[in-house]
């Protein structure tokens, strides 16, 4: 009997009024599931993405040719079936950009997939219709200070079969030195096409930071956490079944949880370590699965090796925060890294305590408002085998890291009510708005050129939701619960718990994630200096091809013969 099954008949789980499994149903293959628990786990290594080697590196800028086509790769472990996806220089995740702050990067990026999708299309939904064509790119750099253009506007998607099959994108790197992600993010099909292998990662470096001899070179890993589902025959699974019978079919489905960890490409992998400190940096590249992680000895199940924070989505924090320790009682302890889809962690974290021979697991240990996880298969993401020591460790775990560049509230120009709400579709479908607006909507956010501005996320529905702005890197202000019924009826806030207390020190650094529990406001700062047209949206997939999405445009500012040093002419060669 296929987990999925159990799972299935186990969980009319309810969740906000909606039940969220999904039903087998009509899937896109005729295999059958194939059950998690029975994959065999720990058994292949850890794969790192290859670093991207440039074409050219002219003195302006360093440039890139990047291809999609649909391959196999050997995502379960060697023995079970290989798994046809989607990546980027025929792996995925894709190969890995490296950076420099300040040193432009231009990449040319090719559609040459099928023209056919392997997973199932919802052509109800927005940008997906039946005339569309099924394959559809374009490729977003998560987390990028870009001009528009370069963004990766989810209407700009191209296909194999275009004459023009590519985009040429120039990112300035003109930011704190963060670790970024490229994924798709075609308008309705976002879901499928990451989920079918469309993401990498993309690093900015500095001297700075150097400076500070963190971990690094082979004692820097980058960690892809993601979930995806299996049939027998190894392909992946999509639910094409939404848990609303009057739902068309296949359809979108209000969020799904995969039952299978997948780390940088891999089903349940291991990573031999020395004892000695590490570098791991952490993104969350799942479509709607959050994971909260500690370390657990094998020899002590019950305690927990605590480590420490160093960096958020935006940069490195002040200073590092320890986190990811256990009580007396097994219960977690002190602040957790949780990790929402498309958020990230920088972690730094020391085995000089443990001896070759010892091991270690990374755990996704219990998110209270997240039910899908299942303590013996989604519980566990990989393992860390302590092998000799190849050498003396010299990196540092510096007390000081790097001045977090906040924003002051009081330069903010305008603050801004925004709620996340819950409607129902004319399928009768939950769907997930943003200002009770849809994507096709006029749009309503128009930020001054170079202003600040104040947002406030305000969640009406019963769910969380992890919302991103494009082209910011924000600071969060405060995240609060507030009363939801007296704000549906006044349109007043009250709020119900004081500023900080939800607002952990290893999550307060500068992001472009946030996460907005159920019945929060959460306030972010944010500085608006390049003109043009962004989205800003909700980052579980399936919430953000369904109308969870918005776009926003800078406004010129009021101020005239103000002149933003522009090199839109050098900027715009969009051939190659
Ligand atoms: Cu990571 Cu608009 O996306
Ligand atoms: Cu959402």
């Amino acid at each position: 009997m296929s987990t999925r099954r159990q799972f299935l008949k186990a969980g009319a789980i309810t969740v906000g009024g909606f039940i969220v499994p999904w039903k087998q149903g009509m899937a896109n293959t005729t295999s059958l599931p194939l059950d998690p628990a029975e994959i065999p786990k720990f058994v292949d290594p850890l794969p790192i993405p290859a670093i991207l080697k440039p074409r050219g590196k002219g003195k302006n800028a360093a440039s890139y040719k990047v291809t999609m086509t649909e391959f196999q790769q050997q995502v379960l472990p060697a023995g079970l079936p290989a798994t046809t996806v989607w990546g980027y220089e025929g792996s995925y995740p894709g190969p890995t950009i490296e950076a420099r702050r300040n040193k432009p990067v231009i990449v040319k990026w090719i559609n040459e997939l099928p023209n056919q999708h392997f997973l199932p299309i919802d052509t109800t939904l927005h940008g997906s219709e039946p005339w569309q064509p099924e394959v559809r790119t374009v490729v977003h750099l998560h987390g990028a200070h870009t001009k528009p253009q370069f963004d990766g506007w989810p209407e700009d998607w191209y296909t194999s079969n275009q004459r023009k099959n590519f985009a040429v994108f120039r990112y300035k790197n003109d930011q704190e030195p963060a670790a970024l992600w490229y994924h798709d993010h075609a308008v309705g099909n976002t879901r499928l096409n990451v989920y079918a292998g469309l993401a990498g990662l993309y690093n900015i470096r500095d001297k700075v930071e150097e400076a500070l001899n963190l971990p690094s070179g082979d004692y820097e890993i980058p960690l892809l956490l993601q979930d995806r589902s299996f049939s027998e025959d190894g392909s992946l699974f999509y639910p094409s079944v939404s848990p609303v019978p009057t739902a068309p079919v296949p359809s979108v489905i209000p969020i799904f949880a995969a039952d299978t960890i997948v780390v940088n490409g891999k089903t349940w992998p291991y990573l031999e370590v020395e004892p000695r400190k590490y570098r791991f940096r952490v993104t969350n590249g799942a479509n709607g699965r959050p994971f909260r992680l500690q370390i657990i000895p094998d020899a002590a199940p019950e305690t927990s090796l605590p480590f420490h924070q160093i960096g958020t989505d935006g940069g490195l924090l002040g200073a590092p925060v320890p986190v990811g320790k256990r009580a007396p009682d097994g219960k977690p302890a002190g602040p957790q890294v949780t990790v929402a889809p498309a958020e990230r962690a920088d972690l730094v974290v020391d085995f000089s305590s443990y001896s070759s021979g010892d091991e270690l697991t990374l755990e996704n240990i219990n998110i209270p408002d997240f039910p899908f996880r299942d303590p013996a298969t989604t519980g566990l993401v990989m393992k860390f085998k302590v092998i000799e020591s190849k050498g003396e460790d010299t990196s540092v775990l510096p007390a000081a890291l790097r001045p977090v560049p906040r924003l002051d509230p009081a330069d903010a120009v305008k603050t801004r009510n925004l709620t996340l709400d819950r409607v129902t579709d004319e399928y009768g479908r939950p769907k997930f708005l943003l200002g009770n607006a849809r994507w096709m909507d006029p749009i309503t956010e128009k930020p001054r050129l170079n202003t600040t501005e104040i947002w406030n996320f305000i969640n009406t529905t019963p769910n969380g939701h992890p919302m991103h702005v494009h082209l910011v890197t924000f600071g969060v202000l405060s995240r609060r619960l507030f009363d939801v019924e007296h704000y549906k009826a006044t349109g007043k806030i009250i709020y119900l718990s004081p500023p900080d207390k939800m607002l952990p020190p290893n999550e307060n650094g500068m992001r472009d994630m946030v996460r907005v529990p159920a019945g929060s406001v959460v306030q972010i700062i944010a500085h608006f200096n390049i003109p043009g047209k962004f989205v800003w949206h909700c980052h579980l997939l399936d919430h953000e091809d369904h109308e969870m999405m918005r776009p926003f445009q800078v406004v010129p500012g009021r101020r005239r013969g103000h002149k933003d040093r522009d090199d839109d002419e050098k900027d715009q060669h969009d051939d190659d």
